[in-house]
């Protein structure tokens, strides 16, 4: 077998020397297939199949990319850089157990590696190795006390894992670090049992935007969540089945659950979010004529709409406050128009901001709310609204139509 003509010092120099000046213009595949001539010359090369997996990476290729960082791995298996960027490629590919371990080597190796411990954690923390999440995090706060992300991370996991008390301290940190910072703010309250009329709408882009890419698996295969399903079937026994809407208004709308819900029965459906994550998945559903990134509020304001059916699944519970969305809705559906919402339930006179961060309200307060803004109750129904953890969490759908005497 013969290899190659072999090629000039200087020639390797430059093509070398072109594939880097490509690669940082951002012209990923043309500084590729320069790196690729220079392998067929130096097959074991590590610092040709690193670059080529940093290139592949870029353009996403994240499994040909990991192809090329293994193979960097036998040459230069203890390079924090290389090592760093296999965890990345890994997690990429979905072996989220193999980048902990890459990972672990690197902090072994290098332990003061502030990111490397951040993706560690990160990785302990999708595994649900909550304890152990936390313990690293723990040790990058000693080396950087003033981490963000870290301390946001690790007040999550405390909260999650049910320390209340330690999970309120470290968002309290956090707004120290970064005072404008609304999930802090928002969570504190919540801690703190404290009155909020409604969740900032940072906070609500935040949680949202961030969920968007599992929404749909989490809630619906994970948590059971059949509550777009449940406001369909009552919307079904109330009007009618042969009753059909000419305009659904869907407010928080997020991934469309409602959109597929309740598309047989409506000619038009706009659905509002303020998430843009969540509009662009329901975009992708092609199941909705109008989609918009605005707040509810701001929404009904704004619109010359007039819709015969509304729906809220699920998003009172960010809401807070009922009584502003009550009335905007009133004046922006037709006579005949029927309102749909599910509510998280407590034992409270009104609503309050739970320990979650989610909103519950008094079912005789929603009642009381909707006669004072034109409504009639017709029905109320208890549901289960999802899992969390081994147990159910309680709700109501209600489902509302116009007073007769009107507002
Ligand atoms: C739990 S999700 C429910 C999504 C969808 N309705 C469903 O049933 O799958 C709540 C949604 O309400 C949105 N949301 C919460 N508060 C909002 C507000 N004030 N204005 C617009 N959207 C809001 C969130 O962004 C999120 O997408």
């Amino acid at each position: 077998m013969t290899g190659p003509p072999p090629m000039a010092a200087d020639l390797v120099d430059g093509i070398y020397r072109n594939a880097a000046s490509l690669q940082q213009q951002g012209r990923y595949a043309e500084a590729e297939a320069q790196y690729s001539r220079l392998l067929d010359y130096f097959p074991g090369s590590a610092a040709l199949h690193y670059n080529i997996g940093l290139l592949l990476y870029a353009q996403e290729k994240f499994e040909a990319s990991l192809e090329h960082y293994l193979r960097a791995m036998d040459d230069a298996g203890d390079d924090p850089d290389l090592l760093y960027n296999l965890g990345l490629c890994l997690q990429k590919c979905g072996r989220t157990g193999n980048a902990a371990l890459v990972y672990e080597e690197l902090t072994r190796l290098v332990p003061d590696d502030v990111d490397g411990l951040y993706s560690l954690a990160g990785c302990h923390r999708e595994l649900h190795e909550y304890d152990r999440a936390a313990e690293v995090l723990g040790r990058l706060l000693v080396l950087e006390p003033d981490h963000q992300a870290a301390t946001g991370s690790l007040a999550y996991l405390l909260h999650l894992q049910g320390k209340l008390d330690e999970a309120c301290a470290c968002y309290l940190r956090l707004l120290e670090l970064h005072p404008g910072h609304q999930t802090a703010r928002h969570m504190v309250a919540a801690l703190r049992g404290e009155r909020l009329g409604t969740a900032a709408d940072e906070y609500v882009r935040t949680v949202f935007n961030g969920y968007a890419d599992g929404f749909d698996d989490s809630l619906v295969q994970g948590l059971g969540y059949r509550v777009p399903e449940g406001l369909r079937r009552g919307v079904g026994l109330l009007a009618g089945a042969d009753r059909t809407f000419a305009h659904l208004l869907d407010l928080g709308c997020g991934t469309g659950l409602v959109g597929a819900a309740f598309a047989d029965i409506c000619r038009c459906l706009t659905g509002v979010d303020l998430a843009e994550a969540m509009i662009i998945r329901t975009r992708s559903k092609q199941l909705y004529q109008h989609l918009l990134v605005d707040g509810i509020i701001p929404f009904l304001g704004a619109t010359d709409g007039r819709y015969d059916l509304v729906t809220l699944a699920d998003v009172l519970i960010y809401l807070g406050d009922p009584e502003p969305m009550l009335a905007a809705v009133h004046r922006k559906t037709t006579d005949d128009a029927l309102l749909c919402f599910s509510i998280e339930t407590a034992e409270t006179p009104t609503y309050r901001l739970q320990s979650t961060g989610r909103f519950a309200h008094c079912p005789d307060f929603i009642g009381r709310l909707a006669a004072g803004t034109g409504w009639t109750v017709r029905h109320r129904e208890v549901v289960q609204l999802r899992r969390e953890g081994d147990d159910w969490i309680g709700g109501m759908l209600f489902f509302l139509d116009k007073d007769s005497g009107g507002h």
